[in-house]
């Protein structure tokens, strides 16, 4: 069938392919990393959904899973260091090892405000898994414990990453024609 997306996609990036292989590979370490240890996933909503489903069914061990929302005041290309959460998690993560979920990134603003929120709530420990970093962004002192693929400055969509709240669905992560967004 046609799928209207596709005229908006300048190239592809990752194949569903290298996508599913990347992603078995992290499951796998995760679960070499967190056996005993009944790790709890806390994707962050709403870009992880599609890499969060894929990687805790990649991590066979015993685990549980929460999702957190935020919002950041930015545009539709960056986002600012103002965060706040829309939606919290609904147990108590004290004393458990955390690994939060990231479709990617960027400027690390969410992941800076996330990580002192989370640091006061006396978590065991806590790592960063994210599918795709773009450290060229950077604007704080954020690095990811577990990197699917580094991309570079380009507007990325797909599995899970959107533009206005389009393209979530594509099953590759594609760069988006400059036109569509300009
Ligand atoms: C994206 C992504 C991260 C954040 C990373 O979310 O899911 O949470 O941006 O960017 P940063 O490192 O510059 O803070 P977005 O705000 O686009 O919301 P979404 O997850 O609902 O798509």
């Amino acid at each position: 069938m046609y799928n209207e997306m596709e005229n908006d996609i300048l190239k592809v990036l990752f194949s569903q392919e290298d996508i599913a292989r990347r992603v078995a590979e992290m499951g796998t370490e995760l679960a070499e990393r967190f056996q005993g240890k009944k790790p709890l996933f806390l994707g962050v909503l709403k870009g992880c959904f599609v890499f969060m489903s894929d990687l805790v069914r990649a991590c066979p061990i015993k685990s549980d899973l929460e999702f957190i929302a935020v919002s950041s005041y930015g545009n539709a290309t960056s986002s600012s260091g103002r965060v706040q959460i829309t939606h919290d998690v609904q147990q108590d993560i004290t004393g458990r090892d955390l690994i939060i979920v990231e479709d990617i990134l960027d400027s690390g603003n969410t992941l800076y405000y996330l990580l002192d929120v989370l640091k006061l709530r006396k978590a065991a420990s806590i790592r960063i898994c994210t599918l795709l970093d773009k450290p060229e962004r950077r604007a704080k002192p954020i690095q990811a414990d577990y990197t699917g693929f580094v991309v570079p400055d380009a507007f990325v969509v797909g599995y899970g990453l959107d533009y206005n709240q389009q393209y979530r669905n594509l099953p590759y992560i594609g760069v988006l024609k400059e036109e569509v967004y300009r």
